[in-house]
Parts: structure tokens; C-alpha cells; sequence
């Protein structure tokens, strides 16, 4: 895909903004083909309207919610061995960048020039990067609003005297896909690295069931906020008829599979309609809305073989709630 300049301007201090998303970035497809499964599902990137984002953010400031924490910590922990392990004149590129915070400590460390930002929400994407590029009035910030899962070349910046790249992955979103499809990322993840790139990636760890099955049904029902959301979303875009209400968020860790399941689980024997199409819920059906896979640390080493990766360093907590690893590209 060629890069295509967005038509809107860029945020102040943001030198350049691509997006690279199909027209309705197949949103009604997705939902009407997930909707038609036994276990009807709809892929998580959806979450992020910008309530969605909001609601994010909100998660990440929850007691139960160790994720954020521990991820920060270890970064600001580590963040002298980080730097020597990643060298200077790095291009920073990150992939579902969000509010971009745990970047900051990156870049201010790093003294980064050119920062890489790919997330699919728009909005929140602009305005991160707007007030990132404030803060940081020396940094090159060229924002792509790209789905990381699909194929995505990135653009080369001539005239930047960079090094190495950088490939930032934080927030354990990686763990939002199966080991098959993280496999798949990783891969993309070496080819934007390139050679003797380097990947920088926050992977949450597998714990008792009681600490996550708190961490994603937490005591506010922030969490669950942000899983009907969704609904509301598809509502709103889609012109569905979805009852917010008549569903309840469901989340809990399957230690076999050693994973976070989300669902939405239908209240009462229901019908929903979307664009022409009627979709039929059984009291007790669910909808399953993500997955959050936790990893061993040897697992996850493998993983990053098994793409091209050299693991070389894992940074963790005291109480080993969180890993964030450095990978080579071989
Ligand atoms: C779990 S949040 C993590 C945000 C932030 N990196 C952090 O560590 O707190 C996931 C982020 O990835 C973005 N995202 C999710 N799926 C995506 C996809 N398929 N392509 C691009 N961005 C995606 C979301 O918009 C959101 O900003």
C-alpha cells in the first residue's frame, strides 16, 4: 500500500500524518461476518471509538488494573539499561500508541528524533501526537493511522540520520492476539524493525486467577463501560438496534489457555438488526469481544524466535507481575 497523504492537516508540531485505512475500514464487514459464527465475536480494535479511548484510559487508572503500573515502573526502573541497549540516533515507531505516555519516558531518554506513532484511532492518534510534539519541540512526530493487522509498509524518512529503529509495543496489547496471530505481528514487527532493529515489547505475565480476573472486571465496571460500549459504537455507526442493557460484560482467565476471555453475555432470548440482517441471541449466548493472552517469559522468548527476534533482555517488577522485553532483529 503507498503511503497517501491525509487530506486533513496535521496536529501543530506533527511534520507529517498518513492514513492508511479502507473507507469504513471494514467495519460492517467485520461485525456482519462475526455475527454469522457459532461463537459470534467481533475483533478488538473496535473498542477504539473515542469513548472507547476514554474508557481506556480510565482502565488504566484502576486499582485492580496492575498492568499500567507495572509496565510504567519498569520503564522508568530500567530506563539507563534501556538506552544502552537500544544506542543513540534510534527511530521510535509504536504501534498502538494510545495516549502515548509511557513513551515520554522513552523518548525523553532516547532523545529521540523521529517518532513513528500507528494506531487506528484517529482522533485520539491526532491529538496525542499534537501534545507530544509540544513537549517535545525538537522531535520529528509523523503520526499513521493504520490496523496493525493487516499488511502495512511504513514509510522511510530520508534525511534522518538514524541508526537503528526502534519497534515500541507496549500495554500487553500484544497479548490481544492468539500466539498464532501474535506470531503473525511479530513478524510484521521484524520487517518494520529491520535488521539489527530492535523490539521493545510489554507482555503481561501469567499470575493466579483471582489478580485477573480483578484486573478485567474490576469493582467500578469501568471495564464493562468498555465493553458495551462497543455496542454503542455499532449503534451509531452502523445504524444497529443493539440493547446495551440487555447484555452484561463477562470476563474471566481460562488458566489451560492461560488467557483473559471477554464476552458480552446476552440477558434474555433477543433479536438484533443490522443493516438489513437479523441476528438471533439465546438467553446465556455470548458475544466474545477479546482475548488477553499471558505469556511465561520463556514462552514468549520463543514467540520472538520463532519471528526472527534475538531475545537479549527481559526487564520485570519485583513481584513479577509484568515483562518488558529487548529483542533483536536477527
Ligand atoms: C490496549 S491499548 C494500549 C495503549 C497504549 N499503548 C498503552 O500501553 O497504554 C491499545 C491501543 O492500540 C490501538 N489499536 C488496537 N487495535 C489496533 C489495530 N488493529 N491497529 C492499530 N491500532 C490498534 C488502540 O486504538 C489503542 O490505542
Amino acid at each position: 500500500m503507498k503511503p497517501q497523504p491525509s487530506p486533513q492537516p496535521a496536529a501543530p508540531g506533527v511534520v507529517r500524518f498518513y492514513n492508511f485505512l479502507p473507507p469504513g475500514n471494514n467495519f460492517l464487514e467485520d461485525v456482519l461476518a462475526g455475527l454469522a459464527r457459532p461463537q459470534k465475536s467481533i475483533p478488538p480494535k473496535y473498542f477504539y471509538d473515542e469513548q472507547g479511548c476514554r474508557l481506556f484510559e480510565a482502565i488504566c487508572e484502576l486499582p485492580e488494573y496492575y498492568l499500567t503500573r507495572a509496565e510504567t515502573a519498569i520503564l522508568r526502573t530500567y530506563i539507563a539499561e534501556i538506552t544502552q541497549f537500544i544506542g543513540p540516533d534510534a527511530q521510535l515507531i509504536e504501534f498502538g500508541s494510545g495516549a502515548q505516555a509511557k513513551t515520554r519516558i522513552l523518548i525523553e531518554a532516547l532523545q529521540t528524533l523521529l517518532y513513528v506513532p500507528v494506531d487506528i484511532a484517529e482522533d485520539t492518534l491526532r491529538a496525542s501526537s499534537g501534545e507530544l510534539a509540544r513537549l517535545f519541540p525538537l522531535l520529528n512526530v509523523v503520526g499513521i493511522c493504520a490496523d496493525y493487522t493487516r499488511p502495512l509498509w511504513l514509510p522511510e524518512f530520508a534525511g534522518a540520520a538514524i541508526r537503528r529503529k526502534v519497534v515500541f509495543f507496549p500495554g500487553s496489547t500484544i497479548g490481544n492476539f492468539t500466539p498464532a496471530e501474535a506470531l503473525v505481528f511479530l513478524k510484521q514487527a521484524r520487517r518494520a524493525a529491520g535488521a539489527g532493529g530492535v523490539l521493545l515489547v510489554g507482555v503481561d505475565l501469567k499470575k493466579d486467577k483471582t489478580t485477573l480476573d480483578a484486573a478485567y472486571a474490576d469493582s467500578k465496571g469501568v471495564t464493562a463501560q468498555f465493553n458495551l460500549n462497543l455496542l454503542a459504537r455499532i449503534n451509531r455507526e452502523l445504524g444497529a438496534d443493539f440493547q446495551p442493557s440487555r447484555f452484561r460484560h463477562r470476563a474471566f482467565y481460562d488458566p489451560i489457555m492461560g488467557r483473559i476471555e471477554m464476552h458480552l453475555e446476552s440477558l434474555y432470548s433477543q433479536l438484533v438488526h443490522i443493516a438489513g440482517r437479523r441476528f438471533e441471541f439465546a438467553t446465556g449466548e455470548t458475544l466474545h469481544t477479546e482475548f488477553s493472552c499471558k505469556y511465561s517469559i520463556a514462552d514468549f522468548q520463543e514467540l520472538g524466535k520463532r519471528a526472527g527476534f534475538t531475545p537479549e533482555k527481559v526487564w520485570t517488577d519485583p513481584e513479577q507481575l509484568f515483562s518488558v522485553h529487548g529483542m533483536v532483529a536477527a
